[in-house]
């Protein structure tokens, strides 16, 4: 095929490497993945980027009360992040770490760019710092609790800094912000963030404190060594950094400026507010979109170190299996607000969504198939209105799906693949091809055909979100590797009668309770 395929490059934030992997790094990287997936498959050329955040403050902190060199201890927890990847079935084209090589030399460029445009001087800061978020936090954000401890907004305790800094001219990048925001309405998402940033940044920006002088683990700062350069600055390069910046033909000029940053709602004023202003400065474009979604709880609870309830996802994974929790994750909360994980509503929605109302549809028409039609894609007679309405359905699919996700509503492209799935279930009870059975053969044929292909359909849909049972279901229809990408879902690809069917298996197994199962 010759025709060109554009590019799409999507980008994870950077984890902290101060400890593992929880929910909610996995959730994040899955829908990046779920995008990157969907793209792959809707002919773009993805390049799909995760890694690790490994300088700062904190990280030193965390590698010394591991009792260990910050190199060794990042190595370390880096790769806890990096095999989450297979864990979770993740297909990123590429891992950055920050303390790569590549990485050093990206960040001093950008610096050094800054410095010659006149956008960074050297002063000393003199404020609040809050380590856990790592970032500087002003008089009228801190916020004093009962117990008379000065914190953070994200709750963090602050503390005191007072040392030389390098300063980044955010000030004078007030009004060409909020230009670029006017003239690029889709630039922040979900709506609420874009107006919580262009209220901050209406509200007035001061100079950012871009270095630190009391630790070292950092890239230094050219031509002063004595400075680190501030964590959060190190950091955003990243994203131009995997694409060979300093160089700017190559991967660069064909991937940036990058269709999508997926991040948490906690860092999206770096991403919105620093990182453009940053770009700016440097006469490099921003990004095209910042898209922050919302915070998991546990059990109705905050997640966090210090209660204990951190959710594993590799645990999640163990109990549920793979596919369920992708499902679960994309499927349960709109995307963009904030969610509440529990065993519960996993649960429900394993069994509900995926073992009944998918994998029975599945179930019932490939067995029936198998049983009846000697394991062979059957020979449709004439359609009839009801099956060219059931058809219909299934084709326009790919459209409604293909729109909801280019707004990142993942939840939606789920209920729009599921109207079809109940559709379906409501077609193969009025039809009742086990009456047809023993009636009208032909007839019965011409449901289950109907059946398969609007299965296909939705299995080809699938993929991005649950890419081992929809494997499993494709295998199941005979569909070759070249017969899953969208193209086999134009109106004119349809499944082969007659083509030989491997024997029928389920896909999404039901979850039952250990407890329960015992005591049955
Ligand atoms: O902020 N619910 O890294 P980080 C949903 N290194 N998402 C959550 C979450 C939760 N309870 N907890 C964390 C950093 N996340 C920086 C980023 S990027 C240049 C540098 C997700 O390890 C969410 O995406 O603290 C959040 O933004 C991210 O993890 C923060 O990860
Ligand atoms: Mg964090």
């Amino acid at each position: 095929m010759s025709v060109s395929r554009p590019p799409f490059y999507v980008t994870t934030p950077i984890y902290y490497v101060n400890d593992k992997p929880h929910i909610g790094h996995a959730y994040t990287t899955l829908a990046c993945d779920v995008l990157a997936r969907f793209k792959r498959l809707d002919g773009f050329d993805v390049r799909f980027l995760t890694g690790t955040d490994e300088h700062g403050q904190k990280i030193e902190a965390a590698a010394r009360a591991a009792d260990m060199e910050p190199q060794a201890f990042t190595d370390r927890v880096s790769e806890s992040f990096r095999s989450l990847l297979g864990i979770m079935n993740y297909t990123p084209d590429d891992f950055i770490r920050t303390t790569e090589p590549r990485h050093k030399t990206a960040c001093q460029d950008l610096w050094n760019r800054l410095v010659e445009r006149g956008d960074i001087y050297l002063g000393s800061y003199a404020g609040w710092y809050s380590t856990p978020d790592e970032a500087f936090v002003t008089e009228t954000e801190l916020v004093t609790g009962p117990d008379g401890v000065k914190r953070a907004p994200s709750g963090a305790v602050v503390e005191w800094v007072e040392e030389p800094s390098y300063f980044f001219r955010l000030s004078r990048w007030q009004e060409p912000l909020l230009e670029f925001y006017r003239t690029h309405p889709d630039f922040i998402a979900p709506e609420s963030r874009r107006n919580e940033i262009i209220r901050f940044v209406e509200g007035g920006l001061t100079d950012l404190s871009v270095s630190r002088t009391t630790f070292s683990w950092g890239v230094p700062v050219p031509g002063d060594e004595r400075h680190v350069m501030y964590v959060w600055m190190d950091a955003l390069t990243n994203y131009i950094t995997a694409l060979g910046y300093p160089e700017q033909d190559g991967d660069y000029a064909r991937y940036w400026p990058a269709d999508i940053h997926m991040v948490g709602k906690d860092i999206v004023r770096f991403h919105a507010v620093y990182w453009p202003a940053f770009l700016l400065a440097a006469d490099l474009e921003p990004p095209k979109r910042v898209f922050a979604h919302g915070w998991w709880t546990n059990e109705g609870e905050k997640i966090s170190k210090r209660l204990g309830n951190i959710i594993d996802p590799v645990d999640l994974v163990n109990t549920y299996g793979l596919d369920a929790v992708r499902y679960f994750l994309m499927r349960e909360v709109p995307f963009g607000n904030d969610g509440d994980f529990s065993h519960r509503a996993m649960v429900g929605r394993v069994n509900s969504e995926l073992a009944n109302d998918l994998g029975n549809l599945a179930q019932r028409s490939l067995s029936m198939i198998a049983k009846n039609c000697g394991g062979q894609v059957p020979q449709p007679l004439e359609f009839t209105p009801d099956d060219e309405v059931m058809l219909g359905a299934a084709q326009a699919m790919l459209s409604a799906v293909r729109a909801a996700l280019d707004r990142q509503a993942f939840g939606e492209a789920l209920e729009t693949i599921w109207v079809v799935v109940r559709q379906a279930n409501a077609y193969i009870d009025r039809q009742a091809p086990w009456v047809l059975r023993k009636t009208d053969t032909g007839r019965m044929g011409t449901v289950l055909y109907v059946l398969a292909e609007t299965v296909r359909r939705i299995a080809i849909l699938m993929q991005p979100f649950t890419p081992n049972a929809a494997a499993r279901l494709l295998d199941q229809l005979a569909c070759k590797d070249d017969a899953r990408a969208f193209g086999a879902l134009e109106p004119s690809v349809r499944l082969v009668p007659g083509t030989e069917l491997p024997a029928p298996a389920g896909v999404f197994p039901r979850y039952v309770d250990p407890e329960s199962a015992e005591t049955k």
